[in-house]
């Protein structure tokens, strides 16, 4: 099969390479995949021991074509969205791979494509993990901190739905995408004045912030009201002040239930899926160039021929 392979231990060394189809054990499923997320980590998001060249990637949607003895939950023939993240036998950027059953799998609604399937799961799954550390009532607010990208695109959607009011930084050309999906304020993160503009909008400061960009933490607690919380997505460490907490994303938190509602209130237009770009399967490059940019709006997918 086609696969885009990590072929040495040096940084991006990734190519398109001809290699084996996945064999699956009893607790596997082979997933002929249709669309693939891609997102910055694709390129280092990788178990600590492999054997190159490993087939990178860590979500994707497909069609189910073969199931282990003991995979009960899914069928042959089933169209899924899955993540599959640090498996030993390679990951989502080829036509095949193999999926552990108690991986996050769910299936596609049928008024959903296989490209929209494959762009929630990651960052559906990122923020509303992040979004239980936050303990906010309705009528509390919220700084995001880089709210144009994958993530920001559902966090902004998400704080409004829970009736927080929502402050988001991007630069201005992202402005009223933001607005569209829901900001109540926007500030652009290059203009040096922009926590003083956030103070003046919320002179108390901000109940919380999400920090998703690496480096916005420290800025966005100092934004964040006495005894806040701040949430790095990017994983920086900050030094809390004035009561503040710091968290990262609770990894371990279980938001399969709400995952299941998000993809259903998506293929019902309760909330925004946006792709900026699909990319056929052999530019797959080009779309990781893209995401390492750090200015995508919203999430790109790669597709199968
Ligand atoms: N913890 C987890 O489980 C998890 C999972 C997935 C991803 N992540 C992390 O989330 C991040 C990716 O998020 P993403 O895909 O949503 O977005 P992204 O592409 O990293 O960021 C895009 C957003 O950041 C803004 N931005 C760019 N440079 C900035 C700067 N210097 N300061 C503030 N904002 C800036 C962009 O605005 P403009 O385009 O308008 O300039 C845009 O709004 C990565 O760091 C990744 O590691 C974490």
């Amino acid at each position: 099969m086609k696969a885009f392979v990590k072929r040495s231990a040096a940084p991006d060394d990734i190519a398109l390479e001809e290699v084996k189809i996945p064999t699956i054990s009893e607790d596997e499923l082979l997933v002929q995949v249709k669309a693939v997320g891609v997102g910055i980590h694709d390129s280092y998001f990788l178990p600590q021991e492999i054997d190159y060249p490993y087939v990178i990637g860590i979500e994707a949607s497909g069609i189910v074509e073969e199931i282990g003895s003991r995979v009960t939950q899914f069928k042959k023939g089933e169209r899924i969205a899955f993540i599959s993240m640090m498996q030993l036998k390679g990951g989502t950027w080829a036509e095949f791979a193999a999926v552990h059953k108690d991986s996050l799998i769910l299936s596609i609604p049928e008024n959903m494509d296989f490209t929209e399937a494959a762009a929630v799961l990651v960052a559906g799954n990122t923020v509303l993990r992040a979004l239980t550390a936050l303990h906010l009532n309705s009528g509390d607010s919220v700084f995001i901190a880089g709210a144009s990208g994958a993530i920001g695109t559902f966090a902004i959607q998400f704080a409004k739905a829970r009736g927080w009011v929502v402050a988001g930084s991007a630069s201005p050309k992202n402005h009223d995408y933001m607005k569209s999906l829901g900001a109540d304020k926007t500030v652009d993160y290059r203009d040096p004045n922009w926590a003083n503009e956030v103070r003046k909008w919320m002179p108390n400061g901000v109940d919380a912030a999400i920090a998703i960009q690496p480096g916005t933490g420290t800025e966005s607690m100092h934004i964040v009201k006495d005894g806040g919380t701040v949430i790095t997505i990017s994983g920086d460490r900050i030094e809390p002040e004035r009561g503040i907490t710091a968290a990262f994303v609770p990894h371990k938190a279980d938001v399969r239930n709400e995952l299941h509602d998000l993809i259903e209130q998506i293929a019902s237009g309760t909330y925004q899926l946006v792709i900026e770009e699909v990319y056929p399967f052999d530019q797959a490059l080009e779309a990781l160039q893209k995401t390492q940019t750090r200015h995508a709006r919203g999430k790109l997918v790669l597709k199968m021929e």
